[in-house]
């Protein structure tokens, strides 16, 4: 009697072992990628006031100036092209993240660090809550022109 009453829950245990060593294990990816509350436009794009495509040609060399003024006087503070710095470096950041995605962070970045799985992950990382600059949009867009000049750190940045 006393070995039947031990063996059922042993039994029952080597099932569920079983039974959990054959599920296949869910893709660390897409757990990441897709939280419930986010579209998949708003994965790829980021989430805020860009929500239509933005097609990168060649580098505009006027428009990349203007943007260049724009991050020196409000984005430099922060972040360099080649080293982490208060926030990420930022070359080679239109390689990493579509453009859309940029500006997004650039013109949202509250709400970014707060629902979008990557911008959490960085703010995890850099423990500072990156400010809302008040760039217009076209501002940010010459901003990512400017960033598009910019060549990835021959190393991955520091993250
Ligand atoms: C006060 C510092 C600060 C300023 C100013 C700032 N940022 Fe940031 N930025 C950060 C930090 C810190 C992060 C990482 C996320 C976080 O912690 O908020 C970040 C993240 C980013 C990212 C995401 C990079 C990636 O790899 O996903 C982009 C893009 C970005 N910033 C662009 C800009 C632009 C463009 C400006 C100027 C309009 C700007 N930032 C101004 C601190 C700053």
């Amino acid at each position: 009697m006393r070995r039947a009453t031990r063996l059922v829950p042993l039994s029952l245990l080597l099932i569920i072992l079983a039974a959990c060593g054959e599920r296949p294990a869910t893709p660390p990816a897409t757990a990441a990628a897709a939280p419930s509350d986010l579209t998949p436009w708003q994965v790829e794009h980021g989430i805020g006031p860009v929500t239509a495509p933005i097609t990168l040609g060649p580098v505009d060399a006027k428009e990349a100036h203007e943007g260049k003024e724009v991050f020196d006087q409000k984005c430099g503070a922060c972040h360099k092209p080649n080293e982490r710095y208060v926030g990420p470096a930022l070359g080679g950041v239109v390689e990493r993240r579509t453009a859309e995605y940029v500006m997004n962070m650039a013109l949202n970045p509250a709400e970014m660090i707060r629902r979008h799985p990557e911008a959490k992950k960085l703010f995890a990382t850099y423990l500072v809550e990156m400010p809302n600059q008040g760039l217009t949009p076209e501002q940010a867009r010459r901003v990512v022109e400017y960033l598009g000049t910019l060549p990835a750190p021959p190393a991955p940045p520091a993250k």
